[in-house]
């Protein structure tokens, strides 16, 4: 970690400037213009250090892994499995083998569906998710309902975004076996009281599965403070390469699971009669693994780890107070969730612009921003909405970047007069 002091941090004294620096595509313009990027919660940007571990794999130390008798595949071996410790500690699992290595988040989620959702549920058996959910713990689901006969129920949320409790627990009962819901909303910033999902879902002795693909870049996550059965994430939103994600599953469960994919490193032994598995954590990881990628993934969460997940936090909280401030001076604009217990997303309506034009138009002058349902759907229905412009900061954002939004959103307010 070259940027930051950690001696600073804590002490109210994150320097985002030189977290920046870190950043080589920050320095880029857009149009002549500084970039603005304000779409992390779609992909995170990369530290330098994340893109010279990933350069150093293939230059120096590139073989496949688990295979190789040889000096460099065992050398890559271990760097791939130290890899697995780290996402251990990062997410205070008990075990490295509890720690699977999946393409992406989407991809963990229906390993679970197809392993424990094929193999443990029956028709009849229900799953809760709620209405803030992206599509990738929303459509695993209904093709299993579709092929097993489960029922899929939906948790309603209010208005600002917040989940409704009462009407959660209300879905709860006997036949509930997985409560499926997302720690944070890719839309609407909310942070959902998952201690509390699970703790109401495992006393109906329903599983619970958190998808923490937006939570895990903004706050610490202890997967075994929590209890929760699994747990998944995304290496890319994390300032970790594309290609990789992560399914944490609690030793007893995954053990009991039947492998997601057949192929070469999930076995222990082949015949052309039967087939035996490897144990956890390859008998889920069939096929030659994203290898520099996972490796990337280590060296984002060690990068991570070493400004510390608290300051992080707590830098984004102040941009997400100012982003908030700032943006609500602009005339006609509306923010699409308003959850008091939220991290630093920010959905927005303008009254007289739609949001692609709005992205298009803001782009010109170098602002970043997604615009478009968000893979959220049914949540855009929720919140009678077509679609919205969508500003996600990340631990390099500064002032200067909702300072661009927001005189970006002035050129398109002159445009539609
Ligand atoms: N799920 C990602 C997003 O929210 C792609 O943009």
């Amino acid at each position: 970690m070259t940027s930051s002091n950690p001696a600073e941090i804590g002490t109210g004294m994150y320097d985002v400037e030189a977290v920046r620096a870190d950043f080589p595509i920050l320095s880029r313009t857009m149009h002549d213009k500084p970039l603005a990027f304000l779409d992390s919660a779609a992909s995170a940007q990369k530290p330098r250090q994340v893109i010279d571990a990933v350069s150093d794999v293939y230059e120096r130390e590139y073989a496949n892994v688990h295979r190789g008798l040889y000096q460099i595949s065992e050398a890559v071996t271990a760097r791939y499995e130290g890899t697995r410790d780290i996402i251990r500690d990062f997410i205070g699992a008990a075990h490295s083998h509890e720690i699977i290595f999946t393409r992406n988040a989407t991809e963990s989620i229906n390993l679970i569906a197809y392993s424990f959702g094929r193999n443990f549920l029956k028709e009849g058996d229900e799953v809760v998710i709620t209405e803030l959910e992206h599509h990738a713990n929303i459509v695993p689901w209904q093709m299993l309902r579709d092929e097993k006969g489960i029922v899929l129920k939906v948790a309603p949320i209010t208005d600002d975004g917040e989940l409704i409790m009462s009407a959660f627990e209300d879905l709860l009962g006997p036949k509930t076996k997985l409560v499926a819901v997302a720690q944070m909303s890719n839309v609407l910033g909310t942070i959902l009281p998952i201690e509390d999902i699970i703790h109401r879902a495992h006393a109906v002795g329903a599983k619970v599965l958190i998808d923490g693909c937006q939570a895990v870049t903004h706050f610490p996550v202890d997967v075994q403070a929590l209890g929760c059965d699994f747990y998944v994430f995304s290496g890319h939103k994390l300032y970790g390469p594309s290609g990789i994600g992560v399914l944490y599953g609690r030793e007893e469960l995954l053990n009991a699971m039947p492998p997601f994919m057949g192929g070469g490193d999930m076995i222990s032994s082949v015949t052309f009669e039967k087939s035996t598995w490897a144990k956890l954590p390859h008998k889920f990881e069939a096929g030659t693994p994203a290898i520099a990628q996972a490796i990337g993934l280590g060296a984002a969460i060690e990068y991570v780890n070493g400004l510390g997940l608290d300051a992080i936090g707590a830098h984004e909280q102040d941009l997400l107070n100012y982003a908030t401030q700032q943006l609500s001076s602009v005339d006609g604009l509306r923010i699409i969730g308003t959850a008091p217990n939220k991290a630093s997303v920010i959905s927005f309506m303008l009254d007289y612009a739609h949001p692609h034009d709005i992205a298009t138009i803001i782009d010109r002058a170098g602002v970043a921003v997604r615009a478009g349902h968000h893979c959220a759907q049914p949540l855009m229905q929720r919140m009678d909405v077509p679609a919205t412009t969508r500003a996600s900061l990340g631990l390099y954002n500064n002032r200067a970047d909702i300072d661009a939004l927001v005189r970006a959103l002035g050129e398109v307010q002159e445009f539609f007069g």
